[in-house]
């Protein structure tokens, strides 16, 4: 009976908690607060007034002299905290650790037009994560740089940098940047810059993602690149990067992804490929110039490859026999090169393979792969434009639809000739439905793409949760 009691008022007891829970987020949108503050003004959060004085002046020089931080935020790394910016406790004082300006919330800092860089920006030394998205723009007067120097302030205490979508931010990548060596994760993306990747970068080996994509940068990948040996993700894409592939890379045996695609490489696939024994993801696609054979890597080191993406790149050469070591292998786009000779019928037998695109290129012969290949692989196959090839009609049963515009194997007596008149009728319809059905401009394919999309959401995802 007492027990009974007991846990009765003990429901209770929880009851109003619960309600009183719920009050408490009802009025919390301030009222609880401004009460609070009112009664009895909490203690600010200890911090040394060259730090605050600093933080402002920081913030003031990129979102512009009217903002008023000791006005606004009287006390940032307490109770008035400001978007973007986070602090930590070092010996009982708070310092600030990370500085996001850019419109990523509603509230979010945003950069004036007369953005720029000051010097004092280096006196916050135990800032851990600096980023800048969308904050420099065409409209930025005069158009900034990043600053040449100071960074070596960071150098033992700054892990992530980012600069994603600033047009407006122009000039080289300074060689300073080589002195932080405590970045983990160093990323451009979207901006206005120019010049060299510096030599310097070489130096920060403790980068676990490089970065510099779609931003502009000219010459070649520099050769200190190889000295990144904990790096997992290399992204150079969408760059206007030429000269050979340095053989250095083959040093990054952690590298998980490399992402070279649209740049002006030459000199065809480097044997120390082979030595990048942990890469997933090698994309190479639109580098029309690169040119080289398969040939040229044995693949059967790179155990956990499951992209292989070389399209556009000018190969020439067969697919050779050692391809099939790929045993992770899932997409293979072989699309729009010069490869010729015949399309192994053992590619079907890589366990994992669900995309293959040989399409646009002068393979000959026989495509003997069976109607379940082709199911399996639905619009993740493309073979057409390619006006030697044709396909075996004994693999297919009656009411099937062999490939998308291969003509149909008629035996040695009727050549080429008449076949290749088929083709020229059949492929362009096919290909225009495709690309329409799936909204896609160029020449790309639904599947592919939308395999490297997903990949590139994953990336943005991790980087998410590496800032957090
Ligand atoms: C900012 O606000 C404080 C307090 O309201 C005021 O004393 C100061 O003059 C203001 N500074 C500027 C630059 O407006
Ligand atoms: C290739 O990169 C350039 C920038 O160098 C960009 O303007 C272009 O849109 C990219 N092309 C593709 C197909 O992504
Ligand atoms: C391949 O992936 C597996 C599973 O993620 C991992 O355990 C293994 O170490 C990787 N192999 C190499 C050479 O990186
Ligand atoms: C094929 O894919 C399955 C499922 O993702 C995976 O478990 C398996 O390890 C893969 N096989 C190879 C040889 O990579
Ligand atoms: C395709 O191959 C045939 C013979 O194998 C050759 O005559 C022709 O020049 C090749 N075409 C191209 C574009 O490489
Ligand atoms: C089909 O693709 C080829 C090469 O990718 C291209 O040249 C052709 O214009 C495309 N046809 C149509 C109708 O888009």
């Amino acid at each position: 009976m007492l027990a009974l009691a007991r846990e009765a008022r003990q429901l209770m007891e929880r009851r109003i908690a619960l309600l009183l829970l719920l009050l408490l987020v009802w009025l919390s949108n301030g009222a609880i607060l401004l009460v609070k503050t009112e009664e009895a003004a909490p203690a600010p959060a200890p911090m040394e007034t060259r730090e605050k004085q600093t933080l402002y002046s920081v913030i003031q020089s990129f979102v512009g002299g009217s903002w008023n931080g000791s006005a606004l935020y009287p006390d940032p790394c307490g109770w008035t905290p400001i978007q973007g910016v986070s602090c930590d406790l070092f010996k009982g004082v708070w310092y600030v650790t990370s500085l996001s300006i850019g419109p990523v919330l509603d509230n979010s800092l945003q950069c004036a037009p007369d953005a720029n860089f000051t010097p004092t920006l280096f006196e916050l030394t135990h800032l851990k994560s600096l980023s800048f998205y969308n904050c420099f723009s065409l409209n930025t007067r005069p158009a900034t740089t990043i600053p040449s120097s100071g960074w070596d302030t960071f150098a033992a205490t700054l892990e992530t940098l980012e600069f994603r979508s600033n047009p407006g931010l122009t000039g080289t990548m300074p060689a300073g940047l080589g002195m932080v060596k405590s970045l983990k994760s160093l990323v451009f993306v979207g901006n206005g810059l120019s010049g060299e990747i510096p030599f310097e970068i070489g130096h920060l080996v403790n980068l676990r993602r490089l970065v510099i994509s779609t931003s502009g940068l000219t010459g070649s990948i520099p050769t200190s690149i190889g000295g990144l040996t904990s790096l997992l993700k290399l992204d150079l894409s969408h760059n206007l990067l030429q000269g050979n592939l340095p053989t250095e890379l083959g040093n990054l045996k952690t590298l998980n992804l490399m992402d070279l695609r649209n740049n002006s490489f030459t000199g065809g696939l480097i044997p120390s490929t082979q030595s990048m024994v942990s890469l997933q993801d090698l994309l190479l696609s639109n580098n029309p110039l690169l040119g080289g054979t398969l040939t040229s890597i044995g693949w059967s080191n790179m155990v956990n490859l499951t992209t292989l993406d070389l399209s556009s790149t000018g190969l020439t050469g067969s697919i050779p026999d050692s391809l099939l070591d790929l045993k992770s292998l899932r997409c293979l786009a072989l699309d729009n090169n010069r490869l010729s000779g015949n399309v192994p019928q053992n590619l079907a037998t890589m366990p994992n393979l669900s995309a293959l695109y040989i399409n646009g290129n002068n393979f000959t012969g026989k495509l003997g792969f069976s109607q379940d290949f082709y199911e399996k692989l639905g619009r993740r196959f493309a073979s057409w434009n390619n006006p030697s090839l044709c396909y075996s009609a004994t693999e297919i049963s009656e009411g099937h639809d062999g490939p998308v515009g291969v003509q149909k194997c008629t035996g040695d007596k009727e050549a080429n000739f008449g076949l290749r008149n088929k083709v020229d009728r059949s492929g362009p319809d096919v290909n225009s439905s495709l690309l329409v059905s799936f909204g896609i401009p160029g020449n790309r394919v639904g599947g592919f793409w939308w395999l490297v999309l997903a990949q590139e959401l994953m990336a943005t995802f991790i980087s998410v949760i590496m800032v957090l």
